[in-house]
């Protein structure tokens, strides 16, 4: 079987993976990182967003062929335990989630916005999570908990 190279939460990994294979697949199939969910599997819903590259992307319809050499990083590489990611923070503080399945892709989507946007408006916000989805309705609390994360980020 091929291999695919590829920085996966800044670890040079190399996976043996058919390259048409889904990178949301390998990812928790073969690479035990769990934190992209599945959910429509098509593209549409957001629970499996990673960044590439620094941009958000859905990985369940991403082929393992389209990350080779690429900086693939999931919800487990913007915080930790012990230091969480100011969004991190700001949805428990806010209390941005209910039952929590879409929360990792949605902080995929709000990370990515907020590397290339430190102090976006509820505008930039609400357009950046717009191809996310959330059956619980928490999306008024995730975009106060982005913008938190923003200004916390911005006077640290
Ligand atoms: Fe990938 Fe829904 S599971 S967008």
């Amino acid at each position: 079987m091929p291999t695919v190279q590829f920085q996966l939460n800044g670890v040079a990994t190399v996976v043996d993976a058919d390259p048409d294979q889904t990178l949301l697949d390998v990812l928790r199939g073969r690479l035990g990182i769990t934190g992209a969910h599945f959910g429509c599997g098509a593209g549409e819903c957001g629970a499996c967003r990673v960044m590439v590259d620094g941009h958000a992307m859905t990985s369940c319809d991403m082929p393992m062929w389209s990350v080779a050499d690429k900086d693939v990083v999931t919800v487990e590489g913007i915080g930790t335990l012990e230091q969480p990611h100011p969004l991190q923070r700001a949805f428990i503080t806010e209390q941005a989630m209910q039952c929590g399945y879409c929360v990792t892709g949605i902080l995929i989507s709000a990370a990515a916005l907020l590397k290339r946007n430190p102090s976006p408006t509820e505008t930039e916000v609400r357009a950046a999570l717009d191809r996310n989805l959330c059956r619980c309705g928490s999306h008024n609390r995730m975009v106060r908990a982005v913008l938190r994360a923003a200004s916390e980020m911005a006077t640290s």
